[in-house]
């Protein structure tokens, strides 16, 4: 068997990117199925919502293949189709700089990578963005681009931008470039960490305006939330224009995190194997996040490699938590996790048996944890809890009523059960 290089080693899994190839996306049969179904029905927007770290990004990476017709991902679930869909697609991760709809709307129309090229083929959009505004033109300047428009004075501009407002321009200009039918299906714009958008007002109503104005867009919001109307921060009005097509992220199946280990050992033409023991662990404590799979699994291969080892057993998956925390391989969990415990071993029993308790619907109750926290040498774990809750401890836990409380990131609860103790429990 051909010995597998470094690279190879090192990008089996990839806890640090989405996944973009087919061959490695695992799972998610019913999301793709359903993401299928609302990019060919007409006038419905998509939104992709979930827990941090759960797939959001890699579900929207294979919508944009979908949308510009490669069916790879279809044929792989095995899901029936018409013929290739041909949208013009766009991808944009809002991140933490975009702070309203008009700079999101701004940087969709300026960016090189989004609409910016086309814009600047194509005449008519041209000309909105240059009678709209020199501070775009600037823009797209500085992406590479010069629009070549007449220069206009200080005031007639400012008429200009006070009579426009960005949203109109926005569908003015997608409306000029539909109408070139440069792609048959229309324009698919990806927004992605749309969670982060901090003030996303006036978002549902564009939808609408732009629906009805300029039909074969399609917008795909994905972000960290548990339904549309936490990410569009809006409560009324947001259902309809996502009819059928909210696409809710979950945990992900034992088999489907399996197959992630499955594709790794290919990736790899198995020459270092995942013995069952380690499987059944890693599974057990990614807790449906793929992820923990693919952070564990990353560490764990590069030891054996360098070790020499062709199997991986459930205590070098041990060995491999150890080195994970040691080396803050994931420094925001392993941070979350120092700023919870501190200087304290009782606080981090008490954390662990918190995270030990949590039952199916992923509450903890504390009759159950405190009893954990008790045999393991702590009598008042609710002191401890009080302060698991507040700023100073991190505020991971939540108090959803008297005597239930809840991890706010289930990755994160993920996590503290891994992660070997810091300190010595006492008993
Ligand atoms: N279907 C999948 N098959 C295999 N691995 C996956 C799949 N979905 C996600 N992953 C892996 O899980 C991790 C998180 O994926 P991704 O970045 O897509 O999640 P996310 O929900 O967008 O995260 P965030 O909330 O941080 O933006 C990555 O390591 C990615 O490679
Ligand atoms: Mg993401």
């Amino acid at each position: 068997m051909k010995a597998p290089t470094i690279t190879q080693i090192e990008n089996a899994f990839l806890p640090a990117k989405e996944i973009t190839d087919v061959e490695r996306f695992a799972g998610r049969e019913s999301a793709i199925n359903d993401v299928y179904y609302a990019l060919v029905a007409e006038g419905s927007n998509i939104a992709v919502v979930g827990n941090r770290g759960i797939g959001k990004t890699s579900l929207a990476r294979q919508i944009i293949g979908i949308g510009s017709g490669d069916n790879a991902i279809l044929d792989k679930v095995g899901i029936k189709y018409d013929h290739p869909l041909d949208f013009l697609t766009v991808y944009f991760a809002c991140g933490s700089q975009i702070t309203s709809i008009e700079e999101l709307l701004e940087r969709l129309l300026t960016s090189s990578n989004c609409l910016a090229e086309w814009i600047y083929d194509i005449p008519n959009a041209k000309k909105i963005m240059t009678d709209y505004s020199p501070k775009f033109s600037a823009k797209l300047f500085d992406t590479g681009f010069e629009l070549g428009a007449s220069k206009k004075t200080e005031n007639t501009d400012q008429s200009v931008i006070s009579n426009h407002k960005i949203d109109v321009v926005f569908t003015n200009i997608v409306d000029a470039i539909v109408k070139r039918r440069i792609a048959k299906n229309g324009i698919l714009i990806v927004i992605d960490e749309f969670d982060q958008i901090s003030d996303p007002s006036g978002f549902a109503s564009f939808l609408k305006a732009i629906a009805t104005n300029s039909p074969e867009v399609k917008f795909c919001i994905v972000g960290v939330a548990k339904d549309i109307q936490v990410l569009m921060k809006e409560h009324d009005s947001t259902d309809r224009l996502f009819a059928g097509s909210i696409i809710p992220l979950d945990s992900m199946g034992d088999p489907e995190l399996e197959s992630i280990i499955n594709n790794a050992e290919q990736y790899i033409n198995s020459s270092i194997i995942f013995q069952n023991d380690a499987r059944r662990k890693m599974i057990d404590l990614a807790q449906g996040h793929p992820y923990m799979i693919h952070l564990i699994g990353k560490f764990a291969l590069r030891s054996a490699f360098q070790e020499g080892r062709s199997k991986i057993s459930g205590s070098d998956i041990d060995n491999t938590l150890s080195s994970i925390a040691e080396r803050r391989a994931d420094p925001v969990l392993e941070g979350k996790y120092r700023k919870a415990v501190a200087s304290s071993q009782q606080r981090e029993t008490v954390l662990k048996a918190m995270a030990s308790a949590k039952d199916e619907q992923g509450e903890i109750w504390t009759t159950n944890a405190y009893k954990i926290a008790l045999d393991k040498g702590v009598e008042n774990a609710s002191h401890y809890v009080g302060q698991l809750v507040i700023e100073e401890y991190g505020a991971e836990l939540d108090k959803i009523r008297e005597r239930y409380y809840r991890f706010k990131d289930s990755l994160f609860h993920a996590y503290v059960v891994a992660r070997p103790n810091m300190y010595d429990e006492t008993v």
